[in-house]
């Protein structure tokens, strides 16, 4: 039973709550400093955490699209120390930080999901795994069933990057083939991409973590050099054996 395993995993992370958790509560253990991590994580649907990103997206734009959608569903199942995070804050990594073009927020939200929900050896190699498969996937999967769009075929683009303007651009270009006309950036094409993204990149950080705490998933270490794990080609002109 579902409940038997959460109140274990409580017990596990050393959070003295259970789940009938106020918010009142929460928010006492917040300002006490109590709450260690990780927290504990219960299996989600990934399809419905995906529609729920989807309408995030929508919102408050990619990664609070993505936060918003598991940390939300976690708050109504778990209740405990998630209600204290007000799932808002990461508005701020839309566009790549404030529409810097930097980390792809899908992926920056992810990062922060899985810093609070896996144990510290894990996950920062949960980052690499969901970042490696990220810039080597053809893009986005998910197909809503309602919008625009809705079940027609969408284009898809491989990113080669974890950089929100390198996604979008390379996604873009696949888009104007794919479309027959200029596909830009401030069009309801490129926006429909990243909502699709956000519900494609949800869903897979709840695979993950389901399959992570509730099956045998093991996450993967990217090994880096010269202190990154970027692919050097996308901005160095040279090869891979001259840089190293
Ligand atoms: C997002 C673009 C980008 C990526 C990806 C990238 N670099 Fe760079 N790198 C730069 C920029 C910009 C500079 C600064 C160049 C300058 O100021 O002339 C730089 C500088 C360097 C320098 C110093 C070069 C010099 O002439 O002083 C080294 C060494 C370097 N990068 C290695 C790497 C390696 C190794 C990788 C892959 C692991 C990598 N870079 C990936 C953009 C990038």
């Amino acid at each position: 039973m579902e409940r038997r395993k959460f109140l274990k995993d409580v017990l596990k992370a050393g959070v003295g709550v259970t789940a009938g958790l106020t918010v009142g509560s929460a928010l006492s253990f917040a300002s006490q400093g109590k709450i260690e991590l990780p927290l504990p994580y219960v299996k989600l649907d990934p399809k419905k955490v995906a529609d729920r990103a989807y309408d995030g997206y929508y919102e408050h734009e990619c990664a609070y699209g993505v936060f918003n959608a598991v940390i939300g569903e976690l708050q109504r199942k778990v209740g405990g120390p998630y209600l204290g995070i007000p799932t808002l804050m990461f508005w701020y990594g839309g566009g790549g930080a404030a529409g810097w073009g930097t980390l792809c927020g899908t992926l920056n939200a992810a990062g922060a999901i899985f810093n609070l929900t896996c144990k510290q050896k894990d996950f920062k190699a949960m980052i690499d795994t969901l970042y490696e498969w990220y810039q080597t996937t053809p893009l986005p999967t998910y197909i809503p069933c309602k919008g625009n769009w809705c079940k027609q075929p969408f284009p898809k683009g491989v990113s080669h990057s974890p950089l929100c303007h390198v996604s979008v651009q390379r996604w873009c270009k696949n888009a104007s083939v794919y479309f027959g006309r200029p596909i830009l950036y401030n069009s309801k094409e490129r926006s429909e991409r990243c909502a699709r993204l956000s519900a494609t990149v949800a869903a897979k950080v709840v695979e993950m973590l389901n399959d992570y705490h509730f099956g045998n998933f093991k996450p993967h270490k990217v090994k880096g050099s010269q202190k990154t794990k970027m692919d050097c080609r996308l901005c160095h002109e040279v090869t891979m054996k001259e840089l190293s």
